[in-house]
């Protein structure tokens, strides 16, 4: 192996360019030709690579966002963008790519590297923590405190108006971002994707807590639960009970933005060097990821295809905090 690539593709995720950075100084260490995709696969289809000798991932360490920029690519999702992507690859004589994102970059990832027979490696990135065989994902810890910390001055504003406020974080298809911001923000209720809402049960609990006097209530929304986002809730909820002083908020994008927080940095340093060294290896077809503290290859099957689930912990740690 003489030349390898690096892409960002999909969500982007604080973290993104510190795993870049270990990429490039990894492979420079190792004698490597490192360059970068810009806008992920789709860069990729239209040969838009550029150089990235070491100076040129001097002082990103610190940013959010993408140095390469990101993208959704539907053109990659066909074989004749595929074709080109490959041909691009052989043209400028790259041997191994190094793929950072979720779930959607996997699997494209995936089907590349079976169709062309061509070595990748992936590093999860996202801010949904929704990967299989990785404790966790570059970006989830730093969404993570901008959650907590947007929902702390939320809980202050709520209290001092006697309100209920129904606060929509991140999360399609996965609720670790709403369920851990929920314990670390004391918040009152919490809804997912994984676990059925019941809402009778939520109706029943919110008057609970009105009976114990609390000066105010957080429910936590994970925007991709099957009841609809918090404006949805909230609507239900101030139906049943318009005595309530009914209040929503969704955080959004500002989630997915700012400097990394020192876990994602290690987090992406670790994960960025382990790629680099699993194409020297000779790996291919898997994911770097980390469990129990220590790194951990797993194939692309798995990570795409197995379901993450979320701690039954957490659950139970709600449930008996936030009577
Ligand atoms: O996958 C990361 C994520 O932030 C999800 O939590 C969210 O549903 C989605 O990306 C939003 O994507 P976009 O920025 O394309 O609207």
């Amino acid at each position: 192996m003489k030349k390898i690539a690096v892409l960002t593709s999909g969500g982007d995720s604080p973290g993104m360019n510190a795993a870049i950075r270990a990429v490039v100084r990894c492979g420079i260490y190792n004698k490597l030709e490192v360059v970068g995709i810009m806008r992920g696969y789709q860069g990729l289809i239209e040969n838009d690579i550029i150089d990235l000798p070491s100076h040129s991932v001097s002082n990103i360490i610190q940013q959010g966002g993408t140095m390469l920029q990101s993208a959704r690519s539907t053109e990659f999702m066909t074989k004749e963008g595929r074709l080109t992507a490959y041909e691009n690859l052989k043209q400028k004589e790259i041997d191994g790519l190094v793929v950072i994102g979720g779930n959607g970059t996997f699997t494209g990832a995936w089907i590349f590297s079976k169709e062309f027979d061509f070595p990748v490696v992936g590093v999860p990135g996202t801010i949904d923590n929704d990967i299989y065989g990785t404790d966790y994902t570059i970006g989830f810890d730093t969404a993570l405190n901008t959650v907590v910390d947007a929902v702390d001055k939320i809980r202050d504003t709520a209290t001092a108006h006697n309100r209920l406020f129904f606060i929509e974080v991140m999360g399609r298809d996965a609720g670790f971002l709403a369920i851990q911001s929920a314990i670390a923000s004391g918040a009152e209720a919490v809804l997912t994707p994984e676990i059925e809402s019941d809402i009778e049960n939520l109706y029943a609990f919110l008057n609970n807590g009105c009976k114990n006097k609390k000066k105010s209530s957080i429910v936590i929304v994970a925007e991709g639960d099957e009841v609809g986002g918090a404006i949805n809730i909230a609507n239900k909820v101030s139906a049943e009970f318009p005595m309530y002083d009914v209040r929503m908020s969704i955080l959004g994008h500002i989630q997915r933005g700012g400097a990394p927080s020192t876990h994602d940095r290690v987090l992406a340093s670790e994960l960025g060097v382990a790629s680099v060294q699993a194409l020297i290896n000779g790996d291919r077809n898997i994911m770097v990821g980390v469990t129990d503290k220590q790194v951990v290859k797993v194939p692309f099957d798995d990570a795409i295809h197995k379901k993450k689930p979320l701690d039954p912990l957490h659950t139970e740690l709600l449930n008996i905090l936030s009577i």
